[in-house]
């Protein structure tokens, strides 16, 4: 896509800037959660630095939203910039003016645009028009910032086998400095992107938008992905064909059997059966989606590992997962909640869209 760089999908980022952005979201955590919890060994507080002072990120979103849009007004709040949250009954987005042309307005107005969407269209139309970088808040089709949450959140509970040391910030956060007199305890841990290598990620339900990124994302990392969907909802072709792109495909065994699905599952996934926009549909998507449910039983029955975990994006309709695996053991959806603010933080700041917000050298 043309000048600025744009974020649409994670299929549009290398690995490596995949890991970076992940490093760097642990850094920011790690130096911003002190400003809300007293430090155990209360010597000084680590704040990031205030990199998006003068700038305005708009916050165009014409779905509702908790966690995206909470965690992108607080993270840009954190970094001295001014998150300008706009719904679609607030401005002309789409209505009384065509979308090129607000792209072209709102472009000139702000610094950089997150955006929430109905079908991907119309964020690809907003990039096309955009002179300032887009970046996809959710569309029809993709979900990336929730999928930089949702490995941030397996980086940090799956158990390591050689836990690392404590990363040098000079290495992981280029431009931040650090005080003289910071100890190990203030540093993020270095993240071991091996515990990704050989994991078993299940999908249970529709083929969304967050499923989709998973696709694009997990096998470049040495995940395996089993999915399980009912035939009349398959992956759009679209989606498929960057899967493909990047090789991921041979990383995923795609079915419509549940048991299937979670056979050696380290990890469990799913999402709402009735994504926003379908609410008309619910009816014969209950129909369709029954045996889909995530529960401690069909995961037995499945044949998943003893220790498997579970993630959804929420918000969770109690259709796809049972209150037993939501609310139990296994369960690290409110780590993964929290995640977001972190991972979409470490966005604004470091990677491609916007990096040209705060003037970064270089992007590796
Ligand atoms: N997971 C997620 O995107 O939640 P919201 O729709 O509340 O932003
Ligand atoms: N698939 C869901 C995700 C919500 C975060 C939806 O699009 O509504």
């Amino acid at each position: 896509m043309a000048s600025p760089p744009h974020l649409l999908t994670l299929a549009d980022l290398s690995v490596k800037q995949l890991k970076s952005s992940l490093t760097h979201a642990a850094y920011l955590k790690r130096v911003s959660l002190p400003i809300l919890q007293p430090r155990p060994h209360g010597s000084y507080t680590l704040f990031p630095p205030k990199t998006l002072s003068d700038k305005t990120i708009a916050l165009l979103f014409s779905k509702r939203s908790t966690r995206t849009r909470l965690s992108a007004e607080s993270a840009a709040h954190l970094l001295g910039g001014h998150p300008m949250f706009l719904s679609s009954a607030d401005i002309q987005l789409g209505v009384n003016e065509s979308l090129q042309d607000s792209a072209r307005v709102i472009g000139g107005l702000v610094d950089g645009v997150f955006a929430r969407v109905g079908d991907h269209s119309e964020i690809v139309t907003l990039a096309q028009h955009s002179p300032v970088p887009v970046l996809n808040a959710l569309s029809s089709l993709w979900h990336p910032t929730q999928i930089l949450a949702d490995l941030l959140t397996l980086l940090e509970h799956l158990p390591s086998p050689d836990p690392l040391p404590t990363a040098p910030i000079s290495s992981i956060s280029p431009g931040h400095s650090i005080p003289a007199d910071a100890v190990p305890g203030d540093l993020p841990p270095k993240l071991d992107f091996d515990v990704l290598k050989g994991l078993t990620i299940s999908w249970l339900g529709d083929s969304t938008n967050v499923l989709h990124d998973m696709l694009v994302t997990y096998p470049r990392l040495g995940a395996k992905v089993r999915v399980a969907v009912p035939k009349e909802y398959p992956c759009p072709g679209e989606v498929w064909d960057r899967v493909v792109q990047l090789g991921c495909d041979k990383g995923i065994d795609w079915s419509d059997d549940p048991l299937r699905a979670v056979e050696g599952a380290d990890i469990v996934v799913t999402d709402t059966w009735v994504s926003m926009g379908q609410e008309s549909e619910k009816a014969a998507r209950l129909r369709a989606f029954a045996g889909y449910q995530v529960t401690e039983a069909l995961c037995k029955q499945g044949g998943a590992a003893e220790d498997w975990k579970f993630l959804h994006c929420l918000p969770r309709k109690p259709d796809e997962v049972d209150d037993g695996v939501f609310y139990g053991k296994r369960s690290l959806v409110w780590e993964e909640a929290e995640n977001r603010k972190w991972t979409i933080m470490a966005l604004f700041e470091y990677v491609p869209p916007f990096f040209l917000l705060v003037g970064c050298a270089s992007w590796s």
